[in-house]
């Protein structure tokens, strides 16, 4: 298949593009720098040199027909820094960019397109969330408010047709992650507040593999959770991370502090309980997560950051 992915030299984009190429698709990646085109077309794929913001700037050099559209581009959020009501606002437009001219672009091509989503959901005790849960937009995941109604008229208008997945935590070798393991490495990490919530998690070789099977299965129409199986609280995750780079165990940064330095957005988010449920994702696409917990996962992951930076960051 020709396949089209914005945001391919992200985290998630540095583990897929080499995926699809192995499953011998037609790959077309586009990037803002001269020096990630050059590292796509190594790769085997085709670097398209643009701006999500303005398609005009790189659409004659996309082939003339494709299959697929995937949107992976985040905006750039800087993590430790605070979060201003002014550049809220500047993410949100740009997040709604991002989602209308991918979307616009799958209609002028008339395919599908894959959108990402994150796993916003509020948990409590026991329960889990799956895909009939409505997101909840609080602090900075208000950026995506606007995509959620986006996403929801395109499915009930097959208008572009749509596949959505919904990331847990994406953790990897680069993109925010990088941030986290910088932060331990210097005997910096930290337990945000309590740290006793639930977060979901994901490996983003195990996220680039359920696009990938979203690609080839193509359920149009549909929203799929992409977690791994095993539920851990934000502190569990922090302290075995630690140990795994042989750090001493990070404190706890009570939650006003964190309200204070880093701003309200910030602070509502690290409160956030979320358990959730990738069933449908193993039912329908027939997914599996190689790294079914973050045990398995993190240990992985630290010893390839240990060893080399993410290919597009070196
Ligand atoms: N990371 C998480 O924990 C998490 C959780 C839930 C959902 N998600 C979603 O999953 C997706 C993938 O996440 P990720 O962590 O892989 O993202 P990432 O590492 O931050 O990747 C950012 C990508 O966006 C591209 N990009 C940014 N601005 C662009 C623009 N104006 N035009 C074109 N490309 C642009 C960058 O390309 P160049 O720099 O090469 O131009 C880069 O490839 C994102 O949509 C994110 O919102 C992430």
């Amino acid at each position: 298949m020709k396949i089209f992915i914005i945001g391919g030299t992200g985290l998630v984009g540095s583990y897929l593009l080499p995926g699809l190429i192995a499953n011998n698709h037609e790959v077309y990646a586009l990037s803002r720098t001269e020096r990630k085109i050059e590292k796509i077309n190594k790769l085997g794929a085709y670097g398209i040199l643009g701006d999500i913001r303005n398609p005009q700037s790189f659409k004659n050099d996309l082939p003339p027909e494709l299959d697929a559209i995937i949107l992976l581009a985040m905006p750039g959020i800087q993590p430790g820094r605070r979060m201003t009501k002014k550049r809220k606002a500047a993410l949100r437009r740009e997040t709604n960019d991002f989602f209308r001219h991918s979307m616009d672009l799958a209609i002028q091509y008339d395919v599908p397109i894959i959108l990402p989503g994150g796993t916003s959901y509020r948990t409590e005790k026991n329960e889990t969330a799956d895909e009939t849960w409505p997101i909840l937009r609080v602090g900075i995941t208000e950026i995506g408010s606007d995509t959620d109604e986006m996403v929801n008229t395109a499915i009930k208008t097959n208008n572009p047709k749509i596949i959505q997945l919904i990331f847990g935590k994406i953790y990897g070798n680069g993109g925010l992650f990088r941030f986290i393991y910088t932060m331990m490495e210097k005997g910096r990490g930290k337990i945000l507040g309590k740290g006793d919530n639930y977060v979901p998690n994901i490996h983003a070789g195990d996220a680039a593999k359920a696009l990938i099977k979203a690609i080839e299965k193509m359920p149009v129409g549909e929203k799929f959770i992409i977690a791994d199986d095993m539920p851990v609280t934000q502190e569990d995750f922090t302290v075995y991370m630690a140990e795994l780079m042989n750090k001493k165990r990070p404190g706890k940064i009570p939650g006003f502090i964190i309200r204070l330095i880093l701003g309200k957005d910030f602070y509502e988010v690290t409160r956030m309980n979320c358990r959730v449920s990738n069933e449908k994702a193993k039912k329908v696409l027939g997914w599996h997560p190689q790294y079914p917990s973050y045990k398995e996962g993190l240990r992985d992951v630290i010893k390839e950051m240990k060893e080399n930076k993410n290919y597009f960051d070196r």
